[in-house]
């Protein structure tokens, strides 16, 4: 019995607004949960349920069977619209079990990841170590609602594709750090991911790639492997669902007119064709930003218009993110075709087009009962009403928004790009831009202090950004991602105080508890004292920085 993991003491990450342990927790009596505990789902909660009985079900073999709620030896979920949205109430008593009560599905879902935490690290395995262990939690009141509604995290799976059981996986990672916005970006210079009906060589021909830079652009490696791979709209269906059933939404993205050279490869009519050959041009194969753009066209307009369509009907998001930064105007400035445009629109030059653009997709958008997002550029040349910020070039573009009436999310560089090296040494695995630490993270502020409260109101929250030009596979995503993604969880979700004032020492104590969490679920995080031998790539080229945004 010693060798297994046995209930803990049971630290919370992200930590909850309040707990309470009885008796000041001096020897709190044990609720246990055995093979006669029964689940009593309230509706709407059998989304919970469901994920219950897996994950619990097959971590200690509990068969989980349908009860009811005044019955004894129960874990009973219900609603209660009196709690905050997405807050719950959870109440472990030896004398009836386990009460999960949230002010929404969602609220429950929350508890419920609260609820394994609080049973030991063995409820992250997917089989019991030992079937006729009843795993327990001392009795106590856990009660809990985030502080932001938008706790994201982007995936890049354009520049490295993420075959779909890692995107899986991650929600899975997500939803036990209580995380609930999948930022998807699905379409790059190197890579289109989405199957696309209408325009099938948007995936036969944009979803691969000759071969890929190793390192970074200035690296002189190639990786001659062919590279890519997309997910069929049925895979993404699943992966919609299944985001869902974890109360996660996934927000797509589409990048205009940017980063676009996948989509131009495939259909050269969409480029700057009086400018280039686009029917030479092949899915990028290094890293950067591309020059090569889309043309201001009628054409280009229909054509993502429907690409934009079958988006919608696979992602059910309020929410459609397309792109909008790093757009190069050389091609623009040379195109008759654009500088026509701009005349006849009386536009602002070539900044003016990039905001048509912009402002075309969010009418469209708006017209269909859904709202823009985009990168703090497209605030250059004004935003329609409703459109969304990602404010990416530190905080000033999630500033501007906000002043200007625009929702925003903060996720700045400098602060949480987490494809961005954690520590100085030359061990970190092909090193580029800041060293940002787990401290720093964890000491990572979303509302700046320039805003007024009613301006900060605009602050749906905030994402960590996983770009992949330099993670090429799930061990590399594991290594960036954790235990980072831990401490921004709880900057997410926690009610923490001033970033000096944070309490680091507690969050590394609670963080020991965790990381036997993670080794658990078999998350390849990188250990406090640096990476293990297999997580180096010596003889990479990387790019570290410390001075203005790079771009890898
Ligand atoms: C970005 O990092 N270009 C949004």
């Amino acid at each position: 019995m010693t060798a297994l993991e046995t209930d803990s003491p049971t630290a919370l990450i992200p930590a909850p607004l309040s707990r309470d342990l009885g008796d000041g927790g001096a020897r709190p009596r044990t609720v246990r949960l055995g093979a006669q505990t029964a689940l009593a789902a309230a509706p709407g909660t059998e989304d919970t349920a469901r994920w219950l009985r897996a994950t619990l079900g097959a971590a200690f073999a509990l068969p989980l069977p349908p009860g009811s709620a005044e019955a004894p030896d129960t874990l009973t979920l219900a609603l209660d619209a009196t709690l905050p949205a997405e807050g719950y109430r959870l109440d472990a008593d030896a004398r009836w079990g386990v009460r999960l009560t949230g002010g929404s599905p969602a609220g429950v879902f929350w508890g419920a990841q609260t609820l394994r935490q609080l049973l030991g690290p063995a409820a992250f395995r997917r089989a019991a170590l030992d079937p006729g262990h009843a795993p327990g939690l001392p009795e106590q009141t856990v009660e809990d609602a985030p502080r932001f509604g938008w706790r994201g995290l982007m995936l890049d799976v354009a520049r490295h594709f993420l075959p779909k059981e890692g995107v899986l996986r991650c929600l899975d990672l997500m939803a036990a750090h209580k995380l609930n916005v999948l930022h998807f970006h699905l379409t790059d210079d190197q890579g289109w991911r989405i199957e696309v009906r209408r325009y099938p060589r948007l995936t036969e021909t944009g979803a691969w790639r000759e071969r890929s830079k190793l390192g970074h652009r200035d690296s002189p490696l190639w990786d001659p492997r062919p590279h890519g791979g997309y997910y069929t709209q049925d895979d993404l269906r699943e992966i919609v669902a299944y985001a869902a059933e974890r109360q996660i939404t996934v927000v797509p993205e589409i990048d205009i007119p940017g980063h676009s050279q996948a989509a131009i490869a495939a259909y050269p009519e969409l480029g700057n064709t009086d400018v280039i050959d686009t029917t030479s041009l092949k899915v990028w194969d290094t890293w950067g930003v591309s020059p090569n753009v889309l043309a201001p066209t009628d054409t280009t307009l229909r054509f993502y218009e429907h690409v934009l369509e079958e988006v919608l009907d696979l992602f059910p998001s309020r929410f459609v993110h397309v792109g909008g930064d790093e757009c190069p105007k050389e091609q623009w400035r040379a195109s008759a075709t654009a500088q026509e445009r701009i005349a006849e629109l009386s536009l602002d030059g070539e900044d003016g087009l990039q905001s048509w653009f912009i402002r075309h997709f969010d009418r469209w958008l708006a017209d269909r009962g859904r709202r823009l997002i985009g990168w703090d550029e497209i605030l250059e040349g004004g935003l329609a009403e409703g459109a969304a910020v990602s404010s990416w070039r530190g905080y000033e573009g999630g500033i501007a928004a906000a002043k200007a009436g625009h929702d925003v999310v903060m996720c700045p560089s400098q602060q949480v790009y987490l494809d961005y090296r954690q520590h100085a040494s030359p061990d970190e695995p092909v090193p580029i831009g800041y060293v940002r630490t787990l401290e720093d993270v964890y000491r990572f502020e979303p509302v700046p202090p320039q805003l007024t409260r009613e301006q900060a109101e605009r602050v749906l929250g905030t994402q960590a950004n996983a770009w992949s030009e330099a993670m090429d596979g799930q061990p590399r995503l594991d290594y960036q991602l954790f235990p980072r993604l831990v401490a921004f969880a709880e900057v997410a979700w926690s009610r923490l105080p001033a970033p000096k004032a944070r309490d680091y020492q507690d969050f590394t104590r609670r963080m020991t508890e965790h990381y036997v969490r993670l080794d658990a679920l078999g998350v390849g995080y990188r250990p406090p004292g640096g990476p293990l031998p297999w997580q180096r790539r010596p003889g990479i080229l990387g790019r570290p920085f410390d001075g203005s945004p790079p771009n890898v």
